[in-house]
């Protein structure tokens, strides 16, 4: 079976956690990929680079209410290989931020087992999950799963580093155990 982690995450000025070097979601990237030996295909933009968060939640809620497609850098994945994807961001209004919705527009996941998950401060999986459905309705697109953002970015305060054994990776462990 080979898995890859499609991944947006946010890093800087972040609700709940201050000023952040790694993404929340991105943390919780890193534990599947050490948990799984998943690949990573990592979603960047450049545009809410420094912004601090007052802003860039005024910004993030103009693009959902717009539908904008916010370009991405670089290069869609190409996913022949995989089987199964996992597809991760921080909930923004409600869904994942609008340059996820640039790449799904550009990728095939037809006939692959997709796992969504989130990283949020109370909004759980909101609408990710019927999201995905929506821009991948030949997928097999599981049930998904959450955690807070805060809880992950926990562990890395502990240790200085990714692969702290926190509370947060204990979550992720019995989430992939239980796949
Ligand atoms: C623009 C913006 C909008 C957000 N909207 C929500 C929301 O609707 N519901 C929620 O639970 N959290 C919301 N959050 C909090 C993030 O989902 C949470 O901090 C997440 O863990 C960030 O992940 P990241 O560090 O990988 O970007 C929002 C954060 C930002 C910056």
């Amino acid at each position: 079976m080979n898995k890859i982690v499609i991944f947006f995450s946010h890093a800087g000025d972040n609700y709940n956690v201050g000023n952040i070097e790694v993404g929340n979601t991105k943390i919780v990237a890193d534990y599947i990929s050490e948990l799984t030996g998943a690949d990573q295909y990592e979603i960047v933009t450049h545009k809410y680079d420094g912004m601090a968060y007052m802003p860039l939640i005024e910004l993030a809620k103009k693009e959902a209410a717009d539908g904008e497609l916010p370009p991405y850098e670089g290069k869609a994945p190409d996913l022949g290989q995989y089987d199964t994807v996992f597809i991760g961001g921080p909930v923004w209004w409600g869904t994942y931020p609008q340059v996820m919705f640039t790449l799904f527009k550009d990728i095939n996941l037809d006939g692959k087992t997709v796992i969504p998950f989130t990283t949020h401060e109370g909004s759980g999986l909101a609408n990710c999950v019927s999201d995905v459905k929506k821009a991948f309705p030949k997928a097999k697109v599981t049930a998904g799963w959450s955690i807070y953002g805060h809880e992950v970015q926990a562990d890395r305060d502990r240790s200085g580093a990714n692969g702290a054994s926190g509370s947060g990776k204990a979550k992720v462990e019995k989430w992939i155990k239980g796949l």
